[in-house]
């Protein structure tokens, strides 16, 4: 190989993060949502997101998934900008393939499952894979099948949506973002839907997500979770960056009055 002869560690130093947003701006009509707000999420790292509802955590996963545009700022994957066109509030993607290409390799999991109530759980797994990319349907299917026994449900693989409890169906949920192989997975409040005995199951799961390494961003209302398995921690108030650092130093000595308040909240609700 050509690089053999550069230390591994080099290597990894040098590599971009899978996600980075740098300066992002993002406004619906006159309101103003993101307010210039970088953030990276470097591989095999957890980057939660906590702040007030309405503070742009959703916005803000939605942007860097570019489900939505921004008038403002860069999104990057893996180094690659993505290229606008046009300007302002007229600012969109100038190349398709380029979001499509992006897109495959960022998963959303989002805090009402979203399966497809048409499908069966291990057909909702096998779905994208084989349609998005034209994978073998039987090796999907063993593959679906493992994912499901990962996640705890490899017995509801011929049930219906509707036969889930909340927490089968989120889990169902991530084995469908697994399925694709994502570079990332983004969670929008995966646990917010559920009751806390299967809130816990969901937990577990994305706790060992954690440990296999895998790249994330997670959106929480769950402090404990995000104390957890972040390895940085973004407080969001009022669409720009309050506060961020290891959930060591935010969780146990918040800097800024918002933060504080922000947290002490949480523990009176
Ligand atoms: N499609 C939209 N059109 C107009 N305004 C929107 C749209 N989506 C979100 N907003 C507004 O943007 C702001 C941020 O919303 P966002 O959903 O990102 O907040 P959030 O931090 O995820 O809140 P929550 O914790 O309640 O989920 C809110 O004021 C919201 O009303
Ligand atoms: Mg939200």
């Amino acid at each position: 190989m050509l690089d053999s002869s550069l230390p591994k560690a080099d290597v990894t130093e040098a590599a971009p993060p899978v996600i980075e947003l740098r300066n992002l701006h993002k406004r619906y009509g006159d309101l103003e949502v993101l307010k210039g707000v970088d953030l990276r999420a470097p591989q095999g790292q957890v980057i939660s997101l906590i702040g007030s509802s309405g503070s742009g955590k959703s916005t803000l996963l939605r942007c860097a998934n570019l489900l939505e545009n921004s008038q403002d700022g860069d999104v990057l994957f893996q180094g690659e900008r993505i290229r606008w066109h046009g300007g302002g509030l007229d600012r969109h993607p100038a190349d398709r393939r380029q979001v499509t290409r992006i897109r495959t390799n960022l998963a959303m999991v989002f805090q009402q499952f979203n399966l497809w109530a048409h499908m069966t759980i291990i057909q909702n797994v096998m779905e994208a894979p084989v349609t998005v990319l034209g994978q073998d349907r039987k090796e999907v299917r063993a593959r679906a099948q493992a994912l499901l026994d990962k996640v705890g449900i490899g017995d509801k693989a011929e049930a219906w949506p509707a036969q889930l409890s909340g927490g089968q169906q989120q889990r169902a949920a991530i084995a469908r973002a697994l399925a694709m192989e994502p570079q990332a997975l983004l969670f929008d409040e995966p646990t917010s839907a559920l009751d806390p005995e299967l809130e816990q199951e969901v937990v577990r799961v994305i706790k060992s997500l954690a440990d296999e390494g895998r790249t994330m961003i997670l959106v929480t209302h769950d402090m404990r979770l995000a104390a957890d398995v972040s390895d940085h921690v973004v407080f969001l108030h009022e669409g720009r960056i309050g506060e961020e650092g290891p959930p060591s130093r935010l969780f146990g000595s918040p800097e800024t009055p918002r933060l504080r308040q922000f947290l002490s909240a949480g523990q009176a609700a």
